[in-house]
């Protein structure tokens, strides 16, 4: 087999390169890739370089900067050929690329859950930094795909684990919880869809089986089902951020037949009680008023404080199926305007 190498993307390689980018799940409906490859060749301060082997293209990284700082986009590995070196052959030379212009520092953005990403950057040196990204459109996104609901995170945390006894589950239900090893994509879709659907839960919706795939079986995440009489009736994650020695609860719920039954303190608490089994120095929890009313009372009883709030856009439910949820003004939330945040 002939040697990979690593070449600027001539005009021969731009529908190859488009297809692997769809294969990899990082197109959108909101950019188009062509447009981008022709941005960035025209931009004379950025490049598409692209891996060949054996006449085909196995991985691209768009790298450019901005007359201080290094980007990079569209990473991608062919399939076939990922978790063989070659993402982190193709970051080399974007380093390359940057440092022999001059550029001091490469900056790159992630969606929060892509784990398997996050870990693979962190393999190779790159540090996370807590920043706000702001943005705003330039030219009009398409309409459907538009910013359209406001929401206000709460971001909780806990410094040390509960001193009391852990509740016993309500009586009368014959409850088990038991962690989802490697859970198949359509299982926690099931999950995922039921619990979320009434709390306007769209990210995951939205992500390609195959994204889905690699952020259920990433191994800082544990996900945790809870049973009632042997019928799925809730769902937790923990996500352990073993470089910061953190964990998170994520995608707490319970399925909408199950709620008002006295099973959420005991699934809340006994899912603090595993976060806390890895030893972390702090456990940390979101939620937000698109959340269940009482979600945020019952983080708060079960010993988290809130430390900060911010409001996010997040994309038309719409799109994936789900109502637009109520204005702000008309959600049932009352806490959010007086709570007490830490830091205010
Ligand atoms: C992310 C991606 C570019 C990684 O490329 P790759 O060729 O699979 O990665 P490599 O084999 O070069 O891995 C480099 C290192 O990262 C580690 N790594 C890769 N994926 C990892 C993961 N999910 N978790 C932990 N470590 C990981 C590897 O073990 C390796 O470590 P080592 O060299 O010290 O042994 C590739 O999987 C991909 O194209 N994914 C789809 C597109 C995508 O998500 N792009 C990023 C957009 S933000």
């Amino acid at each position: 087999m002939t040697e990979p190498f690593i070449r600027a993307i001539e005009d021969r390689d731009i529908e190859a390169v488009v297809q692997l980018w769809h294969d990899c799940g990082l197109t959108r409906p909101y950019n188009d890739p062509y447009k981008d490859i022709s941005l960035c060749r025209s931009s004379g301060h950025g490049e598409i370089l692209v891996l060949e082997e054996a006449g085909a293209i196995v991985a691209t990284a768009m790298v450019g900067h901005d007359g201080h700082r290094g980007w990079v986009y569209y990473l991608a590995v062919s399939q076939d050929r990922q978790s063989g070196g070659v993402g982190r052959m193709i970051m080399t030379s974007v380093e390359v690329w940057l440092a022999e212009r001059g550029v001091a520092k490469l900056m790159l953005m992630i969606r929060t859950d892509n784990l398997a990403v996050r870990d693979f950057y962190l393999r190779l040196g790159y540090e996370i930094e807590e920043r706000a990204i702001l943005s705003k459109w330039l030219e009009e996104p398409a309409s459907d795909t538009a910013p359209m609901v406001h929401s206000t995170i709460i971001h909780l945390a806990m410094d040390a684990p509960p001193t009391s006894p852990t509740p016993h589950p309500p009586a009368g239900l014959k409850t088990s919880l038991i962690r989802a090893v490697q859970p198949t994509v359509s299982f926690y879709r099931w999950l995922y869809d039921t619990v979320g659907a009434g709390w306007t839960w769209t990210d995951r919706r939205a992500m390609s089986d195959s994204d889905l795939h690699a952020a259920i079986i990433s191994n800082s995440t544990e996900i945790y089902v809870v049973y009632v009489d042997g019928v799925p009736a809730g769902f937790g994650e923990v996500v352990r951020y073993k470089d910061i020695n953190e964990a998170e609860l994520m995608y707490f719920g319970l399925v909408p037949e199950y709620i008002g039954r006295g099973l959420g303190t005991y699934f809340i608490r006994a899912m603090i009680d595993i976060a806390w089994s890895g030893e972390p120095k702090r456990i940390t929890v979101h939620t937000c008023d698109l959340d269940h009313p009482r979600a945020l009372a019952n983080y708060q009883r079960a010993g988290f404080v809130a430390i900060s709030r911010e409001v996010e856009l997040v994309p038309d439910p719409r799109r994936v199926g789900l109502p637009m949820p109520p204005a702000p003004e008309d959600r049932d939330y009352p806490s959010v305007v007086h709570l007490p945040v830490r830091g205010e």
